[in-house]
């Protein structure tokens, strides 16, 4: 069973920052329509720059161990780094061949974070 590596399967089972932030001031909610999935994201934008992040969230182990990780990748990164994020820094930062089918998964979380700072900025 090689669908996995190790370090999602972690981060499936032990996921980091997941859970509320109380001094959040950055919200946003995706889904992924095939599946019903769901992330919901919280972060702290100070001076243009991701200073805490937080998600919850239910669904595939790819959707929530990525987004858990990039709650630790996107700390100090400024709104433009995280604007600039696509699909090629999402699969150096998992380690693994993503298949076609599944990359919407490894997508989410970014995308949600996004929206969050889309929404931040105009609120
Ligand atoms: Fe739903 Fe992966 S199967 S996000």
């Amino acid at each position: 069973m090689d669908l996995y590596s190790e370090i999602i399967l972690d981060y499936y089972k032990n996921p980091r920052n997941k859970g509320p932030l109380k001094d959040a001031n950055a919200y946003s909610e995706e889904y992924n329509p095939s599946c019903g999935d769901k992330i919901s994201i919280q972060l702290k934008i100070e001076d243009n720059k991701i200073t805490k992040a937080n998600f919850d969230g239910i669904g595939c182990a790819i959707s929530q161990a990525t987004t858990s990780m990039l709650t630790e990748e996107i700390i100090g990164k400024t709104i433009e780094e995280i604007k600039a994020m696509d699909t090629p820094d999402i699969i150096n930062m998992l380690g693994i061949e993503i298949s076609p089918g599944r990359i919407k998964c490894a997508l989410l979380g970014l995308s949600t974070i996004k929206k969050a700072i889309i929404l931040h900025k105009h609120a």
